[in-house]
């Protein structure tokens, strides 16, 4: 009698155990469904996969659960943020110098040039983002990182591809001047050959340029960027009636009102940007001579009909576009805030430690 019990109890208890076994593989199956894809991307020396493993291994959910609840209250501000991590990448490379307080297009000085008004509230979040991983980690994590993952959460939280980015950036303790900053990004302007050939010089192929250039997906344009396609003469390559409704909201060359960037999905990043260059609505020259050139025009085709292929280009270039002159190991510097270098010679000493076992997990 009580070995019956014991028994039946027994396969009860295997029953169960079971159960949680299989649970468990479904949960794990499931986790690594769900985990971003590695994307085949070659790494730059002194970038890893995994370089907060040790140091700050939140880092990542910390960046993203803070930028959820920034976005749910502004989502403009993904693009924001995107857009500041492409002017640090191609002035200087991607080292947080455009987050320095004194950069032509930082922090304070964004109205400085025209077209380069990037947005004051975006660096507010930078740092924000910097101050809670600090307080987790210690002074671990570098700005640039910072900056580059909360690109990769702006897209991902507007709707676009997850991926990994490869961390291990340290910031610079250069300012970018003006002259560097106007002679490292491409004007609104450019046509296709002008960017074809800016961005080989980076790297960066055609293929990178027409996905990189999906960025404008989302966001905001301020008119003074596009007017030149209005006045005095209209762009014969615009759709009229897309000229029409510009000219209304940008009734003079120099009006302060703002654009979307992308007319049939301002705030989501999929794919209808390209749409929009296929019927003329692109909002930049940069952006509609992808569809008049010959050599972009079968690239945008394609990433109007296949939203995948988009995505899987864009998460490349952008993990590409990201590598673009880092600074690593003992090169730069941790900051402490990313608007300012750091002041004095103890944090330095300091940081190297930090840095060494950083390092030896490479
Ligand atoms: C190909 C050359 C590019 C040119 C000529 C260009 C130019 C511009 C211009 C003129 C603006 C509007 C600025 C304003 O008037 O407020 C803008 C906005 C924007 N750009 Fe680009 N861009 C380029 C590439 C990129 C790339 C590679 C990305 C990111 C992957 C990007 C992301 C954005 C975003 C998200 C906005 C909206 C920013 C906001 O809403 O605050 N752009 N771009
Ligand atoms: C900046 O560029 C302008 C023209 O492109 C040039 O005249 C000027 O000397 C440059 N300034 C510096 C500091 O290099
Ligand atoms: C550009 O480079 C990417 C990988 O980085 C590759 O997938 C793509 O085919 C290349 N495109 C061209 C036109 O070479
Ligand atoms: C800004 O855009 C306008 C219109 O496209 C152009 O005339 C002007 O030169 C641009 N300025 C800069 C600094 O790119
Ligand atoms: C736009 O503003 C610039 C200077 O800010 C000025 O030189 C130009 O004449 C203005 N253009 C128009 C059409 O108002
Ligand atoms: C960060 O640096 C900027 C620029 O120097 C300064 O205005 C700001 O007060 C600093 N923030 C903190 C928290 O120290």
């Amino acid at each position: 009698m009580a070995n019956g019990l014991s028994k039946r109890i027994f396969t009860f208890l295997m029953l169960i155990s079971l159960v949680a076994v299989a649970l468990n593989l479904l949960a794990t199956v499931e986790a690594q469904n769900k985990k971003k894809p590695r994307r085949d991307v070659p790494i730059v020396k002194g970038l890893s996969w995994s370089f907060y493993q040790k140091a700050c291994p939140k880092v990542e959910k910390i960046i993203r659960k803070e930028l959820k609840k920034v976005f749910k209250n502004d989502i403009g501000l993904a693009a924001a943020i995107l857009r500041i991590h492409f002017h640090d990448c191609f002035v200087q490379g991607c080292e947080g110098s455009v987050l320095l307080d004194g950069s032509a297009s930082g922090p304070g000085e964004q109205s400085s040039i025209p077209n380069l008004t990037l947005r004051q509230a975006a660096f507010v979040v930078i740092n924000n983002l910097r101050a809670l991983v600090h307080k987790q980690c210690g002074q671990v994590v570098s700005c640039s990182d910072t900056l580059a993952l909360a690109a990769r959460d702006s897209v991902v939280l507007s709707g676009g591809p997850d991926y990994d980015v490869p961390l291990g950036r340290r910031d610079s303790l250069a300012f970018a001047s003006q002259n560097t900053t106007l002679n490292n990004l491409p004007p609104p302007f450019a046509k296709a050959s002008q960017l074809i050939t800016d961005f080989a010089n980076r790297n960066l192929n055609i293929t990178d340029l027409v996905a990189l250039s999906g960025g404008h997906t989302i966001g905001i344009a301020h008119c003074p960027s596009f007017t030149g396609r209005l006045y005095p003469n209209q762009d014969p390559t615009m759709n009229k009636f897309f000229a029409n409704s510009l000219k209304r909201t940008c009734p003079t060359a120099n009006s302060s009102n703002t654009q979307v960037n992308d007319i049939r999905s301002p705030d989501v990043f999929d794919n209808k940007y390209y749409v929009d260059l296929m019927n003329r609505q692109g909002l930049f020259t940069s952006d509609q001579d992808l569809f008049v050139d010959k050599r972009t025009r079968g690239i945008v085709e394609s990433f109007a009909i296949d939203k995948k292929l988009f995505f899987d280009h864009f998460a490349v270039a952008m993990i590409k576009m990201g590598q673009m002159s880092v600074l690593t190991g003992s090169q730069g510097e941790i900051r402490s805030n990313c608007s300012a270098r750091n002041t004095g010679s103890f944090m330095s000493v300091l940081e190297e430690g930090i840095l060494e076992e950083a390092l030896s997990m490479i």
